[in-house]
């Protein structure tokens, strides 16, 4: 939801020393050893620091969110990777390490892994595939082998890898390069490429080592509507950029539609809960975006839904899809259903209008015949609301979501 004012910031202006030659490209001879690193078997869990803090992030700050993950329940819930995003490196040193900024990160980012470890967590870092990232820090073009051997010896084991200050890098064979060293450092990383969608990602991140691809630009805390002039993108453009891409996703390789903003105040605890539900059907990554250590209730049972989380990470890793779009009367109503693997579905009867509506889940709308009947569990309520055959009808609240559990 920052700003990413200096994506396209030039070169000359970042004044950061970085060589202009390009690097040694994929095609251009270097021996590639991608291959599927066997992580993300399920989509990622954990934090990030983007969405609540922007560029304010010190080890302080990251040391409470790690605690606060363990003492809310979040880390049992299944959030792991605690991602810090931009901003916390501020140079090169003369053998061309990547510097972290000594005043917020006094200890080094090796103690902050080592710490957030010591939580039985892991630990995530940010970069970028350009000369330099969205806010203007060193990027790794140039650097890819030599960044990720440190982050390998720092002990990460996520990396987020942006797209700001590309010049006419092609994007495919960019995140190969990094995909590449990651796969040379001799640590399991888990590689999250955020393109934005840009260049159709779904088709050719998975083949270059990805775990996680965006699909879009930047959410912001927002339920419908673009921010900053098109930059930032509400909960429903990001779900309705990412209904038709459901084919692309699976065990090890996830679309990805931004992390959550449940709990950053823009929306309410309906629209909190319906964007959490969306999440799970997509079977996006959950990387919760908020102040953990300051979370109200609401947002922490929001965030620990067992019922909506175990949806989201459900074995088979079918992305879901939406089913029915009304029109005329029944207009914003819609129905998403997703296989799971115990052979039943997850269905969420969304509601985008702004007075409550009645919405209708058909069976023949989710591949059942109407005479099977169907338990039904409500994944709010937390609650089994019996049998039912030919469909399930509910009140859905103004922009909101019922999300529910069907079993033959
Ligand atoms: C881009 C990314 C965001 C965030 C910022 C950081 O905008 O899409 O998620 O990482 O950069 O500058």
């Amino acid at each position: 939801m920052l700003t990413a004012l200096t994506r396209l910031l030039p070169a000359i202006a970042l004044g950061l020393g970085i060589a202009a030659a390009a690097p040694a490209m994929a095609d251009d001879g270097v021996k590639l050893q991608i291959k599927d690193n066997g992580l993300a078997r399920t989509p990622p869990m954990g934090w990030n620091s983007w969405n609540k803090f922007g560029c304010d992030i010190d080890e302080t700050r990251i040391h409470a969110v790690a605690d606060a993950l363990v003492s809310s329940g979040m880390k049992d819930a299944g959030y792991q990777y605690v991602v810090i995003d931009d901003c916390w490196q501020t140079g090169r040193d003369t053998q061309g390490n990547i510097v972290a900024d000594a005043v917020r990160f006094p200890s080094g980012i090796k103690a902050l892994a080592d710490y957030v470890h010591s939580k039985g967590l892991k630990f995530g870092i940010y970069s970028d595939t350009g000369i330099a990232t969205c806010q203007g820090r060193p990027g790794s073009r140039g650097y890819e082998y030599q960044d990720a051997r440190t982050y390998a010896a720092w002990g990460v084991d996520y990396l987020k890898y942006d797209w700001c200050n590309v010049a006419t890098q092609d994007a495919k064979s960019s995140y190969m390069l990094m995909a590449d060293a990651l796969a040379k450092s001799g640590r399991p990383i888990v590689f999250s490429i955020c393109e934005w969608g840009t260049h159709q990602p779904w088709e050719w991140a998975r083949s270059v080592g990805g775990n996680l691809w965006r699909t879009t630009g930047d959410i912001w805390d927002h339920w419908e509507g673009p921010g900053n002039h098109g930059d930032w993108h509400g909960v429903l453009d990001i779900l309705d950029a990412e209904a038709d891409l459901y084919s692309h996703a699976g065990p090890g390789g996830w679309n990805d539609p931004d992390m959550l903003e449940v709990g950053n105040g823009g929306m309410t605890t309906t629209q909190y809960q319906a964007h959490f539900s969306l999440w799970a059907m997509l079977a996006a990554p959950l990387i919760a975006g908020n102040d953990v250590a300051h979370m109200d209730a609401a947002t922490h049972d929001i965030l620990t839904n067992a019922d909506v989380i175990a949806v989201d990470q459900d074995a088979l890793g079918v992305q879901g899809r939406r089913v029915f779009k009304g029109a005329g009367p029944e207009t914003g109503q819609e129905v998403w259903a997703r296989p799971l693997a115990d052979g039943g579905r997850a269905v969420i009867l969304l509601n985008r209008g702004t007075t409550p509506q009645t919405i209708s889940a058909e069976w023949a709308m989710i591949g059942y015949p109407a005479a099977t009947q169907m338990q039904v569990r409500d994944l709010w309520q937390h609650k089994e609301m019996g049998a039912y055959h030919d469909r399930y009808s509910v009140t859905v609240p103004a922009q909101g979501a019922v999300m529910i559990r069907l079993h033959p």
